[in-house]
């Protein structure tokens, strides 16, 4: 029988869910009066109380490492929901954990850029290491290994996260020194952001809670300074060329009627409008160098339709671009391995 965790209603209910209940730890930490003391806490930042669901699922992990059966249970209670409807958000989005937890978090992307580049080599090493395969946490409960989706971070690829901070631009060795170090208790720290905790203690940040015990943590928990210049690249390389972004056109001060309806000027692309001939043929002649005409006219109603563009490129009515519908980036629904 599968079920949402500990939740049968919701596995029929929802259909969302194949995973086995497993029973819960042992060393399970309740959930206590505190717990649904943090949990309203939560509720009353919000307008409607089922808002807040997502920041309560995460304060569930702070405590116990998972989405457990009691977690739903208390979230339901408090926002008046089925445990049905709770587990159908549990399960969708991936950070949710179904089964307990390590302490840490390895997560390996695998997605393309990362994988060509060598973070399926990265995934398969540390899977043999370890023991383990995706989603599934070492016998002495020290890492949780995961493969990921697109963790946007593709100028540094590949990527590793652990607990979501960022060690950029492994290798397999390098994946390697990092678990060990991990399994032997140390924290190094991340290539940039925040210094690292643990799963709980991301979970703790992530419900919106601080999880630093005095002043003088949270001010030695700040995003240290990082190696930005794979993100900065482009932009190095433009001011190279002596390469600059066409001037932004358009309305530029409140117009005398103002308040009036008027016609809208849309950028033209995927998802706007198509501006006006007039208007593109002036960006056209006012372009000061080679690198701003060529780009007015690309963007000229008349140019024509590069080489290569499919009927997919067009214009198709959304706003939505392709691949970031939901469940098709790291936020999606869960995938079993
Ligand atoms: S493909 Fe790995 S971060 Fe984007």
């Amino acid at each position: 029988m599968s079920a949402l965790p500990g939740s049968i209603e919701g596995a029929l209910t929802t259909g969302l869910d194949d995973s086995p209940v497993l029973p819960a730890p042992a060393d399970l930490p309740p959930l206590t009066e505190q717990t649904r003391l943090e949990a309203r806490e939560i509720i009353a930042r919000y307008p409607v109380p089922r808002s807040a669901l997502l920041p309560m699922l995460h304060l569930v992990q702070s405590y116990q490492g998972y989405v457990s059966p009691e977690g739903v249970a208390l979230c339901a209670e408090e926002l008046g929901l089925t445990k049905a409807e709770v587990g159908a958000v549990a399960t969708f989005y991936t950070m949710y954990k179904r089964r307990p937890t390590g302490r840490h978090i390895v997560s390996v992307c695998t997605n393309t850029l990362c994988s060509v580049l060598g973070g399926q080599r990265i995934m398969d090493a540390l899977s043999a290491d370890l023991g383990v395969h995706h989603d599934e946490t070492t016998a002495d409960g020290s890492i949780t290994l995961e493969h990921a989706e697109c963790l946007a971070a593709c100028d540094y690829a590949p990527v590793v996260t652990v607990d979501y901070e960022f060690y950029d631009q492994q290798d397999v060795e390098s994946a390697r020194a990092l678990v060990e170090a991990l399994r032997r208790g140390e924290k190094p720290h991340p290539t940039r952001g925040a210094p690292l905790t643990d799963f709980r203690g991301v979970s703790r940040q992530l419900a919106g809670f601080s999880q630093h015990a005095d002043e003088a943590a949270v001010a030695g928990a700040v995003d240290a300074p990082g190696n930005y210049e794979p993100t900065l690249r482009g932009l190095r390389l433009a001011e190279e060329r002596g390469e600059h972004a066409p001037p932004m056109t358009g309305p530029t001060a409140e117009p005398a009627d103002a308040g009036e309806p008027r016609e809208t000027v849309r950028p033209a692309g995927r998802t706007g409008e198509t501006p006006g001939k007039e208007a593109a043929d002036a960006r056209v002649a006012a372009a000061d160098t080679p690198a701003e005409k060529a780009g007015a006219a690309e963007a000229h109603p008349d140019a024509p339709e590069p080489a290569g563009r499919s009927l997919a490129d067009q214009d198709d009515g959304t706003d939505t671009p392709a691949g970031s519908e939901p469940g098709t980036s790291g936020q999606g629904p869960q995938r079993e391995a």
